[in-house]
């Protein structure tokens, strides 16, 4: 089966075409990918109406991009898929408009992917794939969650952030030492020079006893040393504010989801989103698990953030599965708020 898939949920524009084939690997055709991060940093953060039209702007161009360099037609797509929610909602309509028009000229089936899932999925695309069950921690701008994923579309939430996601304090703190939007790379990189022992910052909820987050408190703590500091702060203190920042947030994010596998039985653990990105993360994660005598499995690093191919190989799996349909009725909707366990199975 041969998927084509649009993301336009937030702030990227992504384009894929995936190839799912019987008893094989799924293959990766073609893939384009279009950031407004630069846009939107002049503002300090998303402007929904400037994506919207970002997105019209971007997403045919792609598309073309995608067959061109894949060598493919539009002929031979079998399903088009695109990112129903959740996200902002003139966003994901140009997806979702868009996925919905080709699918009708072409006489395909479409299918409206949740975005979470497909973070979830992404792994898939990755060699070695994960087999199911595992634990998964999911660490993007907008959500931070632990889940036990059982099989497709069967998703147990194990704890969540009651406040603040993993994403959004790496970018606020970011946006605190002047390091633009989004933060989280940019604050990644600096912090490569620190020491992340120079500050004592919170670990939020480290010693909670459940699997929940909080990171709200910790952008206060990085707001107090950041005053501290002054405005004529050094390079290097810059630097070790943001190291021991990371380390703070990597501490939490690493301590709780190697508790999660632990308890789960498994010795799989899945980390996908864009702060699955971060190298100390991934540090931190492989060595934790190794000790458990688990393995961790990421999506390839480029498809960490939001993308196209992780929407397509997200559909194919539900409807390869017979846990969904493709619509043909060239009728559409998007969900801008949409928990994922109305698509997971577990919770019925
Ligand atoms: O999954 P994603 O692309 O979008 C959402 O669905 O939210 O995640 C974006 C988030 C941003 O907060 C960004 O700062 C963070 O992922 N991020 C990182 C890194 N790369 C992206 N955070 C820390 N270290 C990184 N290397
Ligand atoms: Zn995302």
């Amino acid at each position: 089966m041969i998927v084509l898939g649009f993301e336009s949920s937030c702030d990227e524009t992504g384009v894929a075409l995936v190839e799912t084939r019987p008893g094989a690997a799924p293959r990766l055709l073609g893939e384009a990918l279009h950031s407004q991060a630069e846009m939107h940093a002049e503002y300090g953060g998303v402007v929904p109406e400037l994506a919207s039209r970002d997105h019209i702007r971007r997403v045919l161009p792609l598309a073309r991009q995608v067959l061109a360099e894949s060598g493919r037609t539009l002929a031979e797509v079998d399903l088009v898929a695109y990112t129903r929610g959740p996200g902002l909602a003139g966003a994901l309509l140009v997806g979702a408009g868009v996925a919905v028009a080709l699918g009708a000229a072409l006489g395909r089936p479409t299918f409206g992917v949740h975005h979470l899932e497909g973070h979830l999925l992404s792994p898939f695309l990755a060699d070695p794939a994960p087999e199911f069950p595992f634990v998964a921690l999911l660490v993007s701008g907008g959500h931070t969650q632990l889940m036990r994923v059982d099989a497709v579309g069967s998703y147990e939430l194990l704890g969540e952030t009651i406040d603040d996601a993993a994403g959004e304090a790496f970018d606020k703190s970011a946006k605190l030492l002047g390091l633009g939007y989004p933060g989280g790379p940019a604050l990644s990189r600096l912090a490569e020079f620190g020491d992340a022992t120079a500050f004592a910052l919170p670990r939020p909820l480290l010693h909670s006893g459940d699997l929940d987050f909080s990171f709200a408190g910790l952008k206060t703590a990085v707001m107090t040393q950041q005053r501290k500091l002054g405005p004529n702060v050094c390079e290097q203190s810059r630097a070790d504010l943001a190291a021991s920042t990371q380390a703070a947030i990597v501490d939490v994010l690493s301590a709780k989801a190697l508790r999660a596998l632990k308890a789960s039985g498994t010795k799989r653990l899945v980390v996908a989103g864009g702060v699955g990105a971060n190298r100390r993360l991934r540090e931190t994660l492989d060595a934790g698990a190794k000790k458990l005598g688990a393995r961790v499995f990421y999506p390839p690093l480029a498809l960490c953030t939001d993308n196209g191919a992780m929407i397509a190989m997200a559909a194919a799996m539900r409807l390869e599965r017979g846990l969904a349909q493709g619509s043909t009725d060239g009728a559409f909707d998007v969900r801008p708020r949409w928990p994922l366990d109305e698509v997971s199975a577990a919770a019925s």
